[in-house]
């Protein structure tokens, strides 16, 4: 279906950032937004494109105090032609799908998702980043909005699209990869079985601030959690799925217990080491086992993996008051060969030879 969706320009368009190298994370915000609505009886109607600006919402929407939504990431790049390029959005549409029956949202075509995208970055196109390690990050979320107490499902939701140019997440924004130190969280949990670990939605990130704050107290990033029953098992880290290489064998966490999120990012790693013949391993992996092969000089490399953190080195865990050291502590060889080949395939500057990568049909 061919989607037109009406535009309304900003009169008022923002200065640029001044230096691509310094974006960060998220800290600016492109000129215009998509949004639409849903509404029992009609469904998603009214697409448009228009001014990026803040919203205006009845106090009493039942998101605001029971967190009834849900979002998705995925980043833009622009390839030294011109073109602009998304990455295996056919796994975010399958992702939002599984996450919007969980939070009984209702379901939302693809071909809308692909054509809002499509709507509003093109009225965004410069700013599009090109400075080495960036992209336009885009963040797609959906809200319930009816003005409602009753701990129910909404009848009437908004869908929004919004644009930053975007860095790295955790490391300087200078194209390279940095190593990070990571907390291991063995008190306060992430997702339980039955609960909504798989699911892309806010309070799985809201509920985990709490310890994201206790890690900061340790000069750490980000956490790394531990599985909800036993506090034994690693599970992924507070933005990404994490990647563990001992004795070149590399281990991540399965998503059977559906307590996991299943990265795009995560995917693509897999297929990719599968590839290459990287021994690659979906299976459960004691926090035991990883400070026992720091010791021993065994535990090779640590990498968490997502769209906001690509892939991000790992140099140091702290766990239970003692550093374990991850190599040298430098970035390893796996982490730096898959962000050259994903980061290389999504910017166009190598072959896409696993064909993920998915033009929008816009020029800059
Ligand atoms: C992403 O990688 O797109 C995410 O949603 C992680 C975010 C919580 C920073």
């Amino acid at each position: 279906m061919e989607y037109n969706f009406p535009v309304t320009r900003t009169t008022n368009p923002k200065p640029r950032p001044e230096d691509e190298t310094k974006l960060g994370f998220a800290r600016y915000f492109t000129d215009h937004m998509f949004c639409m609505d849903w509404d029992e009886g009609i469904g998603w109607h009214d697409g448009r494109v228009v001014p990026h600006a803040p919203l205006l919402i009845e106090p009493a929407s039942c998101v605001l105090h029971y967190a009834q939504m849900m979002f998705e990431g995925m980043k833009a790049y622009r390839t030294a032609d011109g073109e602009i390029q998304i990455f295996r959005p056919d796994m975010n549409i399958k992702r939002m799908a599984r996450t919007n029956e969980r939070m009984c949202i209702p379901e939302l075509p693809g071909e809308i998702l692909l054509a809002g995208i499509k709507a509003v970055i093109k009225e965004d196109i410069d700013w599009v980043p090109t400075a080495p390690g960036t992209a336009l990050y885009i963040r797609p979320f959906i809200f319930g909005d009816e003005v409602s107490f009753s701990v129910l499902p909404a009848k009437h939701y908004r869908f929004l699209i919004i644009l930053s140019p975007t860095g790295s997440y955790y490391a300087a924004n200078d194209g390279g990869l940095h190593c990070t130190r990571i907390y291991v969280q063995d008190k306060y949990i992430r997702a339980a079985k039955g609960g909504t670990g798989y699911a892309k939605v806010g309070g799985n990130y809201g509920g985990g601030m709490r310890a994201s704050q206790d890690a900061m107290k340790y000069d750490c990033k980000d956490v790394l959690w531990l599985d909800a029953a036993e506090h034994k098992y690693v599970e992924e880290i507070g933005t990404s799925n994490a990647f563990f290489r001992i004795n070149d064998e590399v281990i991540t966490a399965p998503l059977d217990s559906g307590t996991i999120l299943p990265g795009i990012t995560r995917d693509s790693v897999i297929q990719l080491l599968r590839r290459w013949g990287v021994k690659i391993s979906e299976r459960k992996l004691s926090i035991d086992e990883i400070t026992k092969a720091s010791e021993d000089g065994t535990l090779q490399e640590i990498f968490a993996s997502g769209t906001a953190a690509v892939i991000s080195p790992i140099g140091t865990l702290n766990y239970n008051g003692k550093d374990y050291l991850v190599a040298d502590g430098k970035v390893g060889p796996v982490a730096q060969k898959l962000y050259d080949n994903l980061y290389g395939m999504q910017t166009g500057k190598i072959e896409d030879y696993m064909g993920w990568v998915y033009k929008l049909g816009l020029k800059a």
